[in-house]
């Protein structure tokens, strides 16, 4: 079971609208895929409006134990697209379970369950380091990294890496990532100036696809269609589709050529 987890810690680059978009290509090419929504903002389960009961959705893995997961998985309107909402209480799981041993592995432990039932688990992190992104960089298999575009974003993206880093050691083993650049605009000289430095600070882990500025995948959103099913969005959906034949052409980019 491939596990990406979309993550990083600085907000609004794209991860909510990146795992709509992979995820609707997967299950429209016949992939049995589960959405895991991490973030209390539940941006992703609105996405496809959905709703996680009271105390219910990913929350409850936390809050109840990791064999919840199979009665909180929802169905989508998507076929083979199914989904674990998140919901608001998601963001007491800190102050409530934080200290409590072994908190950074229910995901992992949870996904391990339903691991013949997937071929394609996509976590939406949330833009804070907290224990759900703990979670997510625990279970995944990858780390793909939406960075926008923008020097402000570079920063984020630092912090991320550092994150990564930190889970690396405490997971004991390496955690093969892609850096994705977002909301890209080759009008600008801001934008092309930053995808030159992130090639340069980053190449080996850097997509070759870069995912547009289209303001038409903003329009998909709003009407809880993924990028590559809608069809304003050709040219987001076309960059979504180049990402998704990379992820698969090369498998998990190995920590050896980030280390290069
Ligand atoms: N490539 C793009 N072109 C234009 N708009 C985009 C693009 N990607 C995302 N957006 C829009 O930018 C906003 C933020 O995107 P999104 O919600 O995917 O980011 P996020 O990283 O998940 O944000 P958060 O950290 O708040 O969860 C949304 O309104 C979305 O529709
Ligand atoms: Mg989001």
């Amino acid at each position: 079971m491939h596990i990406w987890a979309i993550a990083n810690q600085k907000g609004g680059v794209g991860k909510t609208t990146t795992a709509a978009a992979l995820g609707g290509l997967l299950a429209a090419e016949g992939r049995a895929t589960l959405l895991v929504d991490m973030d209390a903002h539940a941006s992703l389960s609105s996405y496809f409006g959905i709703d996680a009961p009271p105390g219910g959705g990913s929350y409850a893995l936390f809050a109840d134990g990791a064999q919840r997961l199979r009665d909180e998985i929802q169905r989508t309107r998507f076929e083979r697209m199914h989904l674990l909402p998140a919901s608001p209480a998601l963001a007491t799981i800190d102050r409530q379970f934080g200290a409590r041993p072994g908190m950074g592995k229910v995901l992992a432990e949870a996904l391990a369950e339903v691991a013949g039932l997937y071929e394609y688990v996509l976590i939406d992190g949330p833009p804070t380091l907290g224990v759900p992104m703990v979670n997510a960089l625990a279970a995944c298999t990858l780390a793909l990294l939406p960075t926008q575009t923008e020097f402000l974003a570079l920063r984020g993206l630092e912090r991320m890496l550092q994150t990564l880093a930190m889970l690396e050691r405490s997971r004991g083993a390496p955690i093969p990532r892609l850096i994705l650049p977002t909301l890209f605009d080759a009008r600008t000289h801001a934008s092309v100036a930053c995808l030159r430095t992130l090639r340069e600070r980053h190449g080996p882990v850097l997509a070759r696809a870069t995912i547009p500025a289209d303001t038409q995948l903003r329009e998909a959103s709003h009407a809880g269609i993924p990028a590559g099913a809608w069809p304003g969005a050709r040219r987001g959906g076309d960059a979504y589709r180049a990402l998704l034949g990379e992820l698969r052409e090369s498998g998990p980019i190995s920590a050896k050529a980030h280390r290069a």
